[in-house]
């Protein structure tokens, strides 16, 4: 048992899509969460840089006390060398091996779609791992820059025209070969996951790379005993790197339902960017 909170992170907003997640599945948990949303997007960036602002991230959240990591962002997650995450002495998940899992579970004709942002994509990482659980799918991949800027400026309605065309253009091809599980590879996708469902078709599942996250910590915390032993209900902590009140403005599009947690400005660029060893 261990009452420590669990640390959540992304480049901004959409690791709020994992903490929805959480808070159904392990309610009793305290949650602490940054959104690097002074440096938002990530997704455009190199992999050195992409690394240097993760390590910063996690080194914030374990000044925090956490008992696990979660790097709820996609990009985080492809790019951060496994070398490195492989030697953390701390629980840590990202949205890879869990969103992998849950599509090859959900495909039925072996055709499965990865979209995410750019720097995701061309690790290769979904296909590698795809590939790695089982040979015979198909993997098509699609790179989708616009989708972040426009789900963090809120152009998320269902009948938003703009967010529309450019789903238009990014999932046609997609449609074309016939993929019949799509991954959501970046965790501010399934905010607008009724547009990609709607171009996509009801036939296509659609692979929540926050809810699949959210699920594998469950059972991390199960498998290590280091689940929240308490009757009360879990509270949220939210950190940002830049306008808290924007953050808390928006927060309730992520969460699917209203949003009334207090929300900090943290100096992230104050933490180190790499590891000592002690604290790996
Ligand atoms: N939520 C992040 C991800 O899952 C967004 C990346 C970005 O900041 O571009 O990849």
């Amino acid at each position: 048992m261990d009452n420590r909170p669990i640390g959540v992170l992304d480049s901004g907003m959409g690791g709020l899509t994992a903490v929805r997640e959480l808070l159904k599945v392990l309610p009793k948990e305290d949650i602490v969460y940054f959104g690097d949303t002074g440096r938002v997007p990530y997704g455009t960036r190199s992999a050195e840089i992409v690394t240097q602002y993760a390590m910063q991230d996690i080194n914030f959240l374990l000044s925090q006390g956490v008992k696990m990591v979660i790097a709820a962002c996609g990009t985080v997650t492809t790019t951060l060398p496994k070398g490195l995450s492989d030697q953390f002495l701390f629980p840590y998940t990202g949205v890879l091996y869990p969103t992998v899992r849950a599509a090859l579970k959900a495909t039925r004709n072996g055709k499965i779609g990865v979209i995410a942002t750019a720097t995701t994509i061309r690790t290769g990482a979904y296909e590698r791992e795809l590939m790695r659980l089982n040979p015979a799918v198909r993997v098509f991949s699609k790179p989708c820059p616009l989708f972040v800027p426009l789900v963090e400026n809120g152009y998320v309605d269902r009948e938003n025209q703009v967010t529309r065309l450019v789903a238009e253009e990014y999932l046609a091809p997609l449609r074309k070969e016939g993929v019949d599980t799509l991954i959501l590879g970046c965790t501010h996708y399934p905010v607008i996951a009724p547009i990609i469902g709607d171009l996509m078709g009801e036939e296509v599942a659609l692979i929540d790379s926050g809810k699949a996250a959210a699920d594998y910590a469950k059972e991390l915390l199960e498998e290590k005993a280091l689940l929240a032993g308490r009757e009360r209900n879990g509270q949220c902590g939210f950190y940002v790197s830049d306008s808290p009140e924007q953050f808390a403005e928006n927060a309730a599009m992520f969460l699917g339902g209203s949003f009334c947690g207090e929300v900090k400005k943290v100096e992230i660029t104050g933490y180190p960017d790499s590891f000592r060893a002690d604290s790996l």
